[in-house]
């Protein structure tokens, strides 16, 4: 009895272990910044369209605060919080080490090094190797790896020259590349010089975007790898309009010599010079759509208190408001802004192998995202914020059922229950004449499988 509910029991685990993404499943990450999701709305994509029918679509995923792009795609990769992987804003200052960091100088390794990222895990495992065509991070020695293939950043590169690098290293079996990522510039670049409620440029830059996604599934399919590769499409964030009647001037209410801005706008980092205490009071008394917060005071829904290089004060906007000292509107369109905002948040579409085809979803965080990419792989995640579980339903190899399949069981099988019984209960009671019966059971072996 033992021995066979260990044979059982390994049976099971050995099944399992199978299905869990097995060492030859390979992964391409895709993001198109600043894509918010409603635009799947809004726009006829139809070759994403025709992808997410393919597979699976999560509607709105709820990304990371601060809203912007190097925090989330950095996010995305790690499975933690802002406060931890240590990427908390666009623009950062580090005070011991008196270092800066910008998206024009982002390569020093102390930045990143506080958390370590999939394309080194993957390497790390030793099965295949990890390319990127850009990817924040990717072009940086992170934990002393980059990715085997990677691209330097360079906005210049067209999309479709990453596309024939990224597609000619998957082609490649010598070394296998198991986990890639491509990465683009807009609709994120876009949507900040015209504002995301200008539908006739965003219709054109999403037509342009649709067509690239076009041209990545036309060169997959040529080198036969479109049946086996597993590809997420997703972004970092949404996008709000802004207004020159939404700004917050800073210069009206504190003079410049009192702090020092690290990071601007929507979320505002505050460097005080002055004593802590009167800073955030002139600030406190800025504006109605300012939030101001003492770093121990931020909310604890945004995770982003516990890193120095989070600074003592943090100011957040409100929808569509802009942060400036003195400066007038630079942009029609801005993210940062509370993570809990629709208009911040991104999609994820996938498809191949390890999905299913054709499930929809409302919702997941983007610290899920890793712990499934970890699984589609087959590698032990490193620590991390994501839930597993939540991404049960898009993954083929997983047993789910979510809350309305679950109550249609439940009352299913009360109704199924209920019919037996009172089946079992008829039949008692007519028991005095079990004749009609036993003809029926009778015709029912007659019963030629041939007929019909
Ligand atoms: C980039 O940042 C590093 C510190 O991290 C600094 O030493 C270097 O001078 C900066 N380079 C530029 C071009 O600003
Ligand atoms: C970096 O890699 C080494 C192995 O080479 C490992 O021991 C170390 O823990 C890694 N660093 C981090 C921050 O995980
Ligand atoms: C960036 O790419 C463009 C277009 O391919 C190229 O002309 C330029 O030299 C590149 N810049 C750098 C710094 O590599
Ligand atoms: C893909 O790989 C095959 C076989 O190694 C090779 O013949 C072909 O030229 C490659 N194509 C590209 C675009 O790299
Ligand atoms: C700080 O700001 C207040 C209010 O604007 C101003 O009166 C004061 O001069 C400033 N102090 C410094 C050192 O700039
Ligand atoms: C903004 O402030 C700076 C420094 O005080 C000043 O030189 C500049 O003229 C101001 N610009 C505007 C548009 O008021
Ligand atoms: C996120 O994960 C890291 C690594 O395990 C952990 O140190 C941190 O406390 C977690 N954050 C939250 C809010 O749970
Ligand atoms: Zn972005």
């Amino acid at each position: 009895m033992n021995s066979m509910l260990t044979l059982l029991f390994s049976g099971i685990v050995a099944c399992c272990a199978h299905s869990a993404g097995d060492s030859t499943s390979r992964l391409l990450l895709v993001s198109f910044d600043g894509f918010r999701a409603d635009y799947l709305e809004t726009y006829k994509l139809p070759h994403l369209q025709e992808f997410i029918e393919d597979g699976v679509l999560v509607k709105e995923v709820t990304n990371a605060f601060i809203t912007k792009t190097f925090p989330n795609h950095y996010t995305i990769v790690t499975g933690l919080y802002e406060e931890s992987h240590g990427i908390v804003a666009n623009d950062m200052y580090d005070v011991d080490a008196k270092k800066k960091f910008s998206q024009f100088n982002d390569s020093d390794p102390f930045w990143w090094n506080e958390a370590v990222p999939i394309w080194v895990t993957n390497q790390r495992r030793g099965n295949g190797v990890s390319a990127a065509a850009m990817w924040p991070g990717t072009d940086v020695k992170i934990n002393n790896t980059t990715p085997q293939f990677f691209m330097k950043y360079n906005f210049s590169v067209t999309f479709e020259e990453r596309v024939e690098k990224i597609v000619a290293w998957l082609n490649s079996s010598n070394p296998v590349v198991n986990f890639a990522t491509l990465y683009w510039e807009e609709p994120d670049a876009s949507g900040h010089k015209y504002g995301p409620d200008d539908t006739e440029n965003m219709r054109k830059v999403l037509e342009e975007v649709d067509n690239h996604i076009g041209f990545l599934t036309d060169k997959l399919k040529a080198l036969g790898l479109w049946d086996t590769l597993n590809i997420i499409i997703t972004s970092d964030h949404g996008m709000a309009s802004c207004s020159p009647k939404k700004l917050i001037i800073l210069d009206k209410c504190i003079g410049r010599n009192n702090y020092t801005l690290i990071d601007r706008s929507p979320v505002a980092a505050v460097l005080p010079r002055q004593n802590e205490k009167y800073v955030y009071n002139l600030l406190k008394k800025c504006d109605d759509h300012l939030k101001v917060y003492l770093k121990e005071e931020i909310p604890e829904r945004f995770h982003y208190r516990h890193n120095k290089r989070i600074q003592p004060i943090i100011l957040v906007a409100d929808e569509g408001w802009t942060i400036v000292q003195n400066e007038s509107l630079s942009k029609l369109g801005d993210h940062g802004y509370d993570n809990a905002l629709p208009s911040m948040h991104p999609f994820l579409a996938a498809r191949g192998p390890a999905f299913h085809r054709g499930y929809k979803q409302s919702t997941i965080n983007n610290v899920d995202i890793y712990p499934m990419m970890c699984h589609i792989l087959g590698l032990t995640p490193q620590p991390h914020n994501g839930t597993f579980s939540n991404t049960k339903c898009l993954l083929a190899d997983q047993w789910c059922i979510n809350l309305p399949e679950a109550i249609g069981i439940v009352i299913g099988a009360f109704l199924i229950l209920t019919t037996l019984t009172c089946i079992i209960i008829t039949s008692k009671n007519r028991v005095v004449s079990p004749r009609p019966f036993s003809r029926l059971q009778l015709q029912y072996d007659d019963d030629d499988p041939l007929i019909g």
